[in-house]
């Protein structure tokens, strides 16, 4: 059975960065308040010209150039976001397009945050069969277009970004070791986007009362998340009969810093041990764990050969963890120039949709 590497990684953040006295003119809160509840001093905001598809391309292409791998030659993209493009198509289809991924499938993978765990166990199990060799994983977020400016509950959380991983198959054991995944949909109501979908459709009324906007009881995510988060990191090492002594780093979804410091005094394990930067990223749902990790990667503190948690939770509710060895790109056979496919993506993508409109035309003529 082959196993499922981790072989690259990117990460792309809007410039723009909203600070908690920024915030602070838009409602009634503070900076002290804000980083004494949540450990935030900032958050990176999309401008008006990004979307979940294009920075999930720019962490996407940076994945593969580190991974050494052509666009071409992916089997699968799996986006996740809980701030998508649009109901559908998948972001995973624009990004494929927009990457010159040709031969791969795409789909979105909708888990809230814990959707990157989710997404890349679905990647590293495709592998794992036999059935695909390489799949890009993406979390993207532009969440600040379903925040309410006016809450101070909730618009003082979340952040805008995008990671993506590249996962390849290789017979050198590593790479995504164990994994566990949760959901209980009686705690549906607690974090949700309410309006927008078949059971609320948009209407006047929806837009007036907010209902397109990230509603949360934040005391009932707090007490849930807690509870689940030391238990799911246990119990994905145990899968494998390691304790958490054999985690050389534990990656949390960046939610809150009080949330991750319940986890770590339930885990017994000492807060160095985890990769935290909620500081500067706020919430970025789906993006939080790649962010993180790649922060962590860069500062050379996640080695090769680590034993590296990942730990998720969040609306559904959904909450999942991951035991991966820590490796890194597969030993090159040749150089693979990654920047010319994005241009030759776009001509594709030009010319397929002007010989579809042509197609179009003509064959309305002919009716
Ligand atoms: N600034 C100042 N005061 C605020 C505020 C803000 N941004 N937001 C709420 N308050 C007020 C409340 O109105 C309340 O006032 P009251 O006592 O007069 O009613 C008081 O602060 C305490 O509110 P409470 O909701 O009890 O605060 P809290 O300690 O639970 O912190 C959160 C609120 C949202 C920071 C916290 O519940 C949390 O982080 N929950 C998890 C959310 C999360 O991670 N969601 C994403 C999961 S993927």
């Amino acid at each position: 059975m082959p196993f499922a590497h981790i072989t690259g990684w990117g990460m792309y953040v809007p410039e723009p960065v909203l600070t908690n006295d920024d915030i602070s003119k838009l409602v009634e809160t503070s900076d002290e308040w804000i980083r004494e509840r949540t450990g935030i001093r900032e958050r990176h905001i999309a401008r008006e010209t990004d979307f979940p598809s294009t920075m999930g391309v720019e962490a996407a292409m940076k994945a593969l150039k580190i991974a050494n791998l052509a666009p071409t030659e992916l089997d699968l993209i799996i986006c996740t976001s809980s701030s998508p493009e649009y109901i559908f198509p998948a972001t995973a289809c624009i990004i494929q397009d927009q990457i010159g991924a040709t031969k791969a499938g795409a789909f979105d993978l909708q888990a809230a945050c814990t959707g990157f765990v989710y997404a890349l166990n679905m990647g590293a199990q495709a592998i794992r069969s036999g059935s695909m060799k390489n799949v890009l994983v993406v979390g993207t977020e532009v969440l600040s277009r379903f925040v309410n400016w006016k809450d101070r509950n909730t618009c003082i959380l979340f952040g805008d970004g995008a990671g993506a991983f590249v996962l390849q198959a290789s017979d050198q054991p590593g790479g995504v070791m164990s994994a566990v995944m949760h959901s209980d949909g009686s705690g549906a109501d607690s974090l949700s986007v309410p309006a927008g979908g078949a059971h609320c459709p948009a209407t006047e009324a929806t837009i007036r009362e907010g209902k397109h906007f990230i509603q949360m009881d934040g005391k009932e995510v707090f007490r849930f998340a807690t509870r689940v988060m030391g238990k799911a990191v246990t119990e994905a090492l145990e899968k494998i009969n390691l304790t958490t002594g054999d985690a050389q780093w534990i990656v949390p979804h960046q939610a809150n810093y009080r949330i991750i410091e319940t986890a770590a005094r339930h885990l017994k394990m000492p807060l160095d041990k985890f990769v935290i930067n909620v500081e500067r990223y706020g919430n970025t749902s789906t993006a939080s764990i790649p962010i993180a990790t790649i922060e962590a990667v860069n500062k050379a503190q996640i080695k090769p050969k680590d034993k590296v948690v990942f730990v998720a939770f969040g609306g559904g509710l959904t909450w999942g963890a991951m035991v991966v060895e820590w490796t890194g790109p597969l030993p090159a056979k040749k150089h693979v120039r990654v920047e010319p496919y994005r241009l030759l993506a776009r001509l594709r993508s030009f010319i397929r949709r002007a010989l579809r409109f042509i197609e179009g035309f003509l064959s309305r003529k002919e009716l």
